[in-house]
Order: C-alpha cells, then sequence, then structure tokens
C-alpha cells in the first residue's frame, strides 16, 4: 500500500521561511510523482517557496530528486549533445530557429522543453501548433530523430522528469513561475534528465521577464550554472534583455510562422541576432568553433542552402504533420491569416511596448492557459506593426490579432493592447543590445 506523505509540517515550516531537509524534499517529489498528495498541498508549498524562497542546498536536493523523478536519457553515438533552454519571454522563438540551424551546421542537439507558463509562451505549444504534431516522443523516438536529423525535441513525460511536468503545469496556474530555486530545478531537472553534456542558457532580464532586474536574472544564472555543472553538464550562457516582444508575432502558431520566415530569409533584427548570440556559444561548447565570425558564417549558410528549414520540416513530420499540415506551413503567412487591426489613438514615437502585459492579454486570448484544463487556441496571438523607436500616426495600424477571440471586435481588448503601446514624442529610446551579459 502507498504510503501517504504528510506535507502540512512542510508547508508549515516553509511558511515561517525554514529551510526544508534533503529527505523532506525528496518525500515531496516522489508524493508529487506518485500522486500521493493533494494539488492543493504542493500548491501550498509551491506558493511558499516562491513567497519564502530556498537556500542553495534545499535548491540543489530539489534539483536532483525532480531530475531523478523518472528515467534519465542516454544517446548511442554522440560523443556530444548540446542544449539550450530560455527562462521564458515574448515571442521567444528563438528554439524554432536556433535547434534546426545548429543541427544543421553538424551539432547535435536534444531538449525537454516546456509548454506556455504564466505570461511566457512555450516551445512545446509552439510545435504542436502545427496539426497532427505531438511533443509527447519517447526515448526511441528522440534517438531516431538524433540519427535522422540531428535534432530531438520532446516534452518531460510520465517516465522522463515526471515531477516538472505535474509541477510546471501547477505553477502555470498558480502564481509560481518567478522563482530562482523553482526555475532553476525546473530547468535543470529537465536538462540534466535530458541526456545532452552541454546546457547554453538564455536567461531572460526585464519587464517583460521571471526575472526582472540584473541582480535576480545574475543569480538564476550563478544558480543555473553551479547545480548544472556539478550535474556534469557543461552549462554557459548569455543574460539578455526582454522588455518588448522578441520579433513580431505573438502566439502559437503566429510565431511557428514568423520562426520559418527567419529560417527562409535571415533578417537582421535583434532576435536574428539572439539566435546567433546563443548559436556562438553552442558552436563554441560542442567543440565545432571558437570564432565568433567563423560560427555566423556557418550558421548563415544552413539559412541560406535551406539545410535549416529543411531540418525544421522534418522534425514536424516526425512529429506527426501530415503532407496537408506542412502545406499550410508553407503557404500561410501572417499578412495572410484572418486578422483585425489595432489603430493608434495619437501621433508620436513609439518609447515601449510591454511585453508583459501583450503576454498576459494573449493568456486571455486563448493563447495560454488560465487553468489547467485549458485548450489552447493555435492561432490566438498577434502581430505587433510598430516597434520601439517606430514612428507611428493617429489612426495607423499599431497591432493586428488572430485567433477566435482576437477577431471579435471587443473596445476592451482594444484599449488592453494600446495601453502597452507607451507613445510620446519625438526622440529615439535608449537602444540596449539584446545581450546584457555572457557567463
Ligand atoms: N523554463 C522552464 O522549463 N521552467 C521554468 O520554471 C521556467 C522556464
Amino acid at each position: 500500500m502507498t504510503q501517504m506523505v504528510n506535507l502540512v509540517p512542510l508547508i508549515e515550516k516553509k511558511k515561517v521561511g525554514r529551510s526544508l531537509t534533503d529527505a523532506e524534499i525528496q518525500a515531496w517529489i516522489d508524493a508529487v510523482v506518485a500522486e500521493t498528495v493533494p494539488d492543493y498541498q504542493t500548491a501550498a508549498l509551491l506558493m511558499a517557496i516562491r513567497l519564502n524562497g530556498m537556500d542553495f542546498d534545499e535548491t540543489l536536493a530539489l534539483t536532483n530528486a525532480m531530475a531523478d523523478s523518472g528515467d534519465r536519457l542516454s544517446f548511442q553515438g554522440y560523443p556530444v549533445l548540446a542544449d539550450k533552454h530560455s527562462t521564458g519571454g515574448i515571442g521567444d522563438k528563438v528554439t524554432l530557429i536556433l535547434a534546426p540551424i545548429m543541427a544543421a551546421v553538424g551539432l547535435p542537439v536534444t531538449m525537454l522543453s516546456g509548454r506556455g507558463l504564466g505570461f511566457s509562451g512555450g516551445t512545446i505549444d509552439k510545435f504542436e501548433s502545427l496539426e497532427g504534431v505531438s511533443c509527447n516522443q519517447g526515448p526511441g523516438a528522440m534517438q531516431a530523430m538524433l540519427d535522422r536529423f540531428g535534432w530531438a525535441n520532446a516534452q518531460a513525460t510520465e517516465r522522463i522528469a515526471p515531477a516538472d511536468r505535474i509541477l510546471y503545469a501547477l505553477r502555470d496556474v498558480t502564481g509560481t513561475v518567478d522563482s530562482i530555486p523553482l526555475i532553476t530545478a525546473s530547468i535543470l531537472s529537465k536538462k540534466l534528465a535530458g541526456g545532452a553534456g552541454c546546457l547554453c542558457m538564455d536567461v531572460k532580464c526585464g519587464t517583460a521577464a521571471f526575472m526582472q532586474d540584473m541582480e535576480s536574472a545574475r543569480e538564476l544564472a550563478g544558480n543555473l550554472k553551479t547545480i548544472g555543472d556539478m550535474g556534469g553538464m557543461n552549462v554557459r550562457g548569455v543574460i539578455t534583455r526582454m522588455e518588448e516582444p522578441l520579433g513580431h508575432a505573438v502566439g502559437n502558431y503566429l510565431e511557428l510562422l514568423e520562426a520559418r520566415d527567419y529560417l527562409k530569409t535571415c533578417p537582421d533584427r535583434p532576435l536574428m541576432e539572439l539566435v546567433f548570440a546563443l548559436g556562438e556559444v553552442m558552436l563554441a561548447q560542442g567543440g565545432l568553433t571558437n570564432d565568433p565570425g567563423d560560427a555566423r558564417a556557418r550558421m548563415r549558410k544552413t539559412i541560406d542552402d535551406g539545410s535549416a528549414m529543411d531540418r525544421l520540416e522534418r522534425y514536424l513530420v516526425f512529429c506527426g504533420a501530415q503532407p496537408q499540415a506542412m502545406s499550410r506551413l508553407q503557404a500561410d503567412s501572417l499578412d495572410k491569416l484572418p486578422r483585425r487591426a489595432v489603430t493608434a489613438e495619437r501621433s508620436g514615437m513609439v518609447h515601449a511596448v510591454k511585453g508583459r502585459d501583450i503576454g498576459y492579454l494573449m493568456v486571455d486570448l486563448g493563447a495560454g492557459r488560465k487553468v489547467r484544463s485549458d485548450a489552447i487556441d493555435p492561432l490566438a496571438g498577434l502581430v505587433l506593426a510598430r516597434h520601439v523607436n517606430d514612428r507611428v500616426e493617429r489612426g495607423q495600424v499599431i497591432a493586428w490579432l488572430y485567433g477566435e477571440k482576437g477577431l471579435r471586435e471587443d473596445p476592451e481588448v482594444d484599449r488592453r493592447i494600446r495601453a502597452c503601446f507607451e507613445i510620446g514624442e519625438a526622440r529615439d529610446a535608449l537602444r540596449q543590445p539584446v545581450v546584457l551579459h555572457a557567463f
């Protein structure tokens, strides 16, 4: 008979800021995976951790307990396997562009990715926005992906990092995402279980990130590096700016389309700059090249010769996309899908686009979940028609809305979109680099 763990003393302890022991953390995670503890008690403990934090030893114990909550993957025939992860941003479709590029350059990549989390989107929801695609892939399928096109991507399952699968979905809808220990354990448990030796982290920092200032971003980066390295991974990465959405599109299918466009045209925009910056780190970690110029030339070549796009298409087909869905992906474009315009009510210069508020609005419009059982509208989302430092005249379009709810006339939605745009007198906002710090 299954032993029930009493979580109340742990909640009481954390409520007053005391540390949990390794054994208590292990017992909690075992109970989460065995489903012998009710969600409401785990949610209460998550909130107590969110409010009172965890010290380094607790974070380490939580990471290890979560990483060992299922099987650890290992793949035959790959001495070097790379992985990349973002701590979560708005319009962050970097993985959809970067992973196929890395595979095409010749660096094998394996990843366990997540779904939407709080106001931020997730890679798995983006891939699965294409009809037929399922990222619920087991170890055998991941090995086959690596062997066929050099890139395996899947979600946490009942067998691989199951504790994160459960806690992640609960954190998404309980306001417990923005916690350094919980983010550290969530990410590293997947990464340690995922079988790659190198991890390149993109730690987002800013008003549209879970880490809103440099101090907390550095603390999270430090945790990820120290605990990841202790677990035998080579962790490096960058802290990057996250204020206005990355690229034009926010929303699952819209971001997949935008990623496809980036793989076709390689536009000279901050999103591509971020892709290249992360790619440089990955290629150095993987021992392919330490020369940033060479790294960029190799990445660029995979876009020009179509090999990166080929990897993306083969991945989607492997995960279940039928020929009809693939033809739609090739034929659709952001300006041809049904959409509704929201216009500016004043003229001026765009000083800021508030990514976090856009993220919350997108959840309300069906691009993310408010409760665990919510279904996603794959088409829900928005495309920005204006970015920071663009000039806009009264009556001109600032954003396009998509998806069932977005297409409905709704003055409150329009008001919220307009409130995301700070439009002021003509002046250039301070342009900050995308990459703020490398570690
Ligand atoms: N990505 C994850 O996998 N987990 C988090 O908690 C945040 C970002």
